[in-house]
């Protein structure tokens, strides 16, 4: 039976199937940079309590920084005979599992966690002085502390990714210029809107994103290190040195709070998740504006695939990908809660179901935002599709009342009169320009010769004149801002 950290009051060995089901470590592993980040924090913190001497402190932080070379290593050793293309592969980062953590844990079968794991290590390099480390801490501290410092990583990059993303947006929105498309209610055609009018409401959801998980980093960014298991180290431990040696903004306030909070891991997936909402619907739209019933976009090739048995088909494989994916984001928030709803303070083992979900989360975010900028940038509109069904099926017709309020006729009774110009077009199969000045005025003697120019494309962008309407110089104005908002990001 290998050693645990725990043994001295057990007389019965571990169950040996329990014993290798209830182990973290074939996925916590992935904690390595944390954990050695935590630990040398907490060194730091013993150090200034005297625990260790300078000199111990210096071996027991180089000690530190070689665990994470040396466990590399010895993986490496392993695939040494491989291909270059298999090395490549086993590398990536993409995607759940990363082949040189398994190879780690698989040479590593004693480790029960990543905490474990590193103390073994670290006893290989520096001997005896390695097992003072756990003086005055706890587990439960540690995996607090090593997630939020995952979580804050993540954020960090997904932030960054979504600036590239928002940037592509922006620049495609720009590209379209004037082009127009029908905007639709119920997926019914209802009025034209500048493409780029289009483009932007991506641009506010993502930007609604960015501050969520901006704000979700502010208030996580606290060090539970010196919280101990649960009512606080139990040495005189400067909490400020750790929280400062990590770039935190503080140590926690309560320990028992600490140790079994996770509300930064839950934040941050709700967070993901309504990114992931976001990005599905954008996904759909693409996926339905690529089929030939609406013919609004050809599919960028180098993002598509095609069919092994219908040879003329070009699929929408990665809007249909991700639309799949934000599910996964979906499902780590609802884990996350319903695992911490029922929890009793402090820290319980339920925790530790926790960590795969956040992982997934963040690792699905990043595939998907790693994509997403290049596929913009690739996506050609049939501008002139787009025109055309903004053309026609009547989608001036709120233009065509307003133009009748404008001669003083309640809104009611002119929503009435177009109705009826509406209705005399779709049964003669022609739109209300090309109805007569006669015929309109059967319906109301307010129609006048500038009815016409009333009604035209331009005259119905440019009648929603108003803050965040698609009017084109506020859609001029609302690009700017958008770029504006990523400057000063
Ligand atoms: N692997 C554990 C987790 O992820 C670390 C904390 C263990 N603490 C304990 N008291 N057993 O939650």
């Amino acid at each position: 039976q290998p050693a645990k950290m725990w043994s001295g009051r057990f007389r019965e060995p571990l169950d040996p199937t329990f014993e290798q089901w209830q182990r973290s470590f074939p996925f916590d592993v992935r904690l390595l940079p944390q954990e050695i980040a935590a630990s040398s924090a907490h060194a730091k913190m013993l150090a200034a309590a005297g625990v260790l001497t300078p000199d111990e402190l210096t071996k027991m932080i180089h000690g530190l920084e070689q665990v994470l070379p040396s466990a590399t290593d010895q993986a490496e050793k392993l695939i040494e005979p491989f291909s270059d293309h298999a090395k490549n592969a086993l590398h990536s980062k993409v995607g759940f599992n990363i082949p040189l953590n398994e190879m780690i844990v698989a040479l590593n079968p004693d480790a029960e966690d990543i905490h474990h794991f590193v103390e073994l290590q670290l006893t290989k390099i520096i001997g005896g002085l390695a097992l003072k480390l756990h003086t005055g801490r706890s587990r439960n501290e540690q995996i607090a502390t090593n997630m939020r410092l995952f979580v804050r990583g993540a954020i960090d990059s997904a932030l960054e990714d979504l600036l590239s993303w928002r940037k592509a947006l922006i620049d495609l929105a720009a590209a379209a210029g004037e082009a127009v498309m029908p905007s639709y209610t119920h997926l019914q055609r209802a009025e034209p809107v500048l493409v780029a009018h289009w483009l932007l409401a991506y641009v506010s959801m993502l930007e609604r994103d960015s501050s969520r998980l901006a704000d979700c980093r502010k208030r996580m960014n606290l060090c539970p290190l010196g919280s101990g298991a649960v009512a606080g180290a139990t040495l005189a431990l400067d909490r400020t040195i750790a929280a400062k040696a990590l770039d935190f903004d503080a140590p926690t306030p309560n320990s028992m709070d600490a140790t079994s909070d996770r509300d930064f891991a839950l934040e941050f997936t709700q967070a993901l998740s309504t990114l992931g909402i976001h990005i599905s619907r954008f996904a759909e739209e693409l996926t339905l504006y690529s089929t030939a019933e609406f013919g609004f976009l050809d599919l960028p090739e180098a993002f598509s695939t095609g069919s092994s048995a219908m040879p003329q088909k070009k699929n929408p494989d990665l809007t249909e990908l991700i639309r799949g994916k934000s599910a996964r984001l979906l499902g780590a928030a609802v884990t996350l809660s319903t695992l911490i709803k029922g929890l009793p303070l402090a820290y319980n083992k339920d925790l530790q179901e926790g960590q795969e979900p956040v992982f997934d989360a963040a690792d699905t975010i990043d595939g998907i935002l790693k994509v997403m900028p290049s596929f913009t940038r690739a996506l050609r509109f049939r501008f002139d599709k787009m025109r055309t069904a903004s053309q026609t099926g009547y989608l001036n017709a709120m233009a065509a009342a307003t133009y009748l309020t404008e001669k003083a006729v309640p809104f009611r009774k002119a929503h009435e009169k177009i109705g009826n110009a509406v209705r005399l077009g779709l049964e003669t199969g022609r739109e209300l320009q090309e109805l007569t000045l006669d015929e309109l005025r059967a319906f109301g003697p307010e129609f006048g010769e500038d009815f016409f120019a009333a009604i035209t494309l331009e005259a119905t962008l440019d009648c929603h004149d108003v803050i965040g309407g698609t009017a084109r110089t506020r859609v001029r104005a609302a690009l700017e801002d958008a770029r504006r908002k990523i400057a000063a990001e």
